[in-house]
């Protein structure tokens, strides 16, 4: 009988392509992959500490994978990624957790195998790295989709947001080499993909070699192929006109940017070091919606960060009103140690509620709102899955759409006429 893993996977997309990654070394172990806990040979748990609410999660799942283990000895447990990565961390959890047989961080991931030799020897392992090494390529990558990929372009962050963990467990920003990433993608649109997603913290900041951000997609964009490429995260300060211009030329490049504002107060986004002011942020949409016309934009918003009052809040309000995001993440700031913001004066978790409720009523009004304003309109979709009835696909402003039609195929493009919004969501017709 075969050996299988289950990996569990908490966080961003970042997190879930480094699973990719733990899935391709135990594959070419030669394990299959499992969901169920209670048949895995080893279990992993890819950890994220973005947010406490992250980290309670994660805890829970683990008191879940003890019994687990109680029933089967022989189990492996493993616990890496950014939890692990926090200072002390990786000591309290083995205090806290005993069983657990490997604890590794972000910056070894690639040791997976080597651990596994010890942990089947009966041997435990803890190896958190203090810092990032070099840039491992050539790693075996199991991908879980087929019709869309992440690749990453750069690693770590150096804006040191003063409420965020990131830049301590992911380390200093370094680019990858862009014959590599450009082999990636070749490979991967020669090989069926047809949305390619760049991951960086900050793509914007990605050097290497004399390749900007802009120069990267203008030669990603010279590919031959039938595929578009999006790419995330943007950070406003970093956004240049380049990027945007190159994109408004390239048929390739989709027309979608993710570009977090946090908050809409001058005063919190200066407390935040986020390097911009609302005008900066609101100038930078108006210079995209410009070249873009029909760009999708989404956005990440922070509602109660220390000494937030209810006028900071309002500006906030304001910006979503003015931009009009076809999506919004939104957030109750969550205190993390070792940031800066964790000592400010911190706001009520009700006052931080009664925010964030209202902040989502207003984007679920603009939402149905921008969605109506497409119905008529024609968009080309990439169709990636099908319920019901109906096909299941997104535009190259990452709407999501469901449409009828007699010629569409998984993982092809093809025109969608919309004819309908229920909420925020799409209806359509294919048309020829
Ligand atoms: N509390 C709440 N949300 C946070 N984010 C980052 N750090 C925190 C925190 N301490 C949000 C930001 C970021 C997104 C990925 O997570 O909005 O853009
Ligand atoms: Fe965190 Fe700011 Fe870096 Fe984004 S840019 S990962 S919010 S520190």
């Amino acid at each position: 009988m075969s050996r299988t893993y289950c990996i569990k996977t908490y966080g961003c997309q970042m997190n879930s392509h480094e699973s990719e990654k733990l899935s391709g070394i135990l594959s070419s172990r030669g394990y299959d992959e499992t969901d169920n806990i209670d048949i895995a040979d080893i279990v992993l748990l890819n950890t994220c500490c973005i947010r406490e609410s992250a980290e309670t999660h994660i805890l829970g799942n683990l008191g879940i994978i003890k019994k687990a283990k109680e029933k089967r000895p022989s189990m492996i447990v493993g616990v890496c990624g950014c939890m692990t990565q926090q200072n002390g961390a990786a000591e309290k959890l083995k205090k806290r957790c005993p069983f657990i047989d490997i604890i590794f961080g972000t910056h070894n991931l690639h040791m997976l195998s080597e651990y596994l030799d010890s942990a089947e020897k009966g041997k435990k392992v803890i190896d958190i790295w203090d810092s990032e090494g070099q840039i491992e390529e050539g790693l075996p990558i199991k991908r879980i989709g087929k019709i869309s990929a992440l690749v990453n372009i750069m690693y770590g962050c150096d804006n040191f947001c003063s409420y965020c963990i990131v830049p301590y467990v992911r380390g200093r920003e370094r680019s990858r080499n862009p014959q590599n990433i450009i082999s990636d993608v070749k490979n991967l649109i020669d090989g069926g993909y047809r949305e390619i997603t760049l991951l960086g913290q900050n793509v914007n900041s990605y050097s290497c070699d004399g390749v900007d951000f802009a120069e990267l997609l203008n030669r990603l964009s010279d590919l031959e192929g039938n595929y578009w490429i999006k790419f995330l995260t943007s950070h406003p300060k970093d956004l240049s006109e380049k990027v945007i211009s190159t994109i408004a030329q390239k048929e390739h490049l989709a027309h979608f940017i993710h570009l977090p504002i946090q908050s809409g107060s001058d005063r919190i986004l200066q407390l935040m070091n986020r390097k911009y002011s609302a005008k900066e942020y609101l100038d930078k949409i108006e210079m995209v919606k410009s070249y873009l016309p029909d760009v999708g934009l989404s956005c990440d918003i922070m509602v109660g960060f220390p000494t937030e009052t209810e006028e900071d809040f309002l500006q906030t309000l304001d910006v979503v009103e003015k931009v009009g995001y076809s999506n919004l993440y939104s957030f109750i700031y969550s205190q993390r140690k070792g940031t800066p913001a964790d000592k400010m004066t911190q706001v009520p978790i009700e006052i931080k509620k009664e925010r964030i409720d209202r902040l989502i009523k207003k984007q679920f009004v603009i939402a149905n709102k921008i969605a109506e304003d497409s119905i008529g309109k024609i968009y080309t979709v990439l169709c990636d899955g099908k319920e019901s009835d109906k096909f299941i696909g997104k535009t190259g402003s990452d709407k999501k759409v469901a449409f009828t039609g007699s010629n569409a195929r998984l993982g092809e493009f093809t025109r969608v006429r919309i004819t309908e919004a229920h909420n925020s969501k799409l209806i359509g017709i294919e048309v020829q």
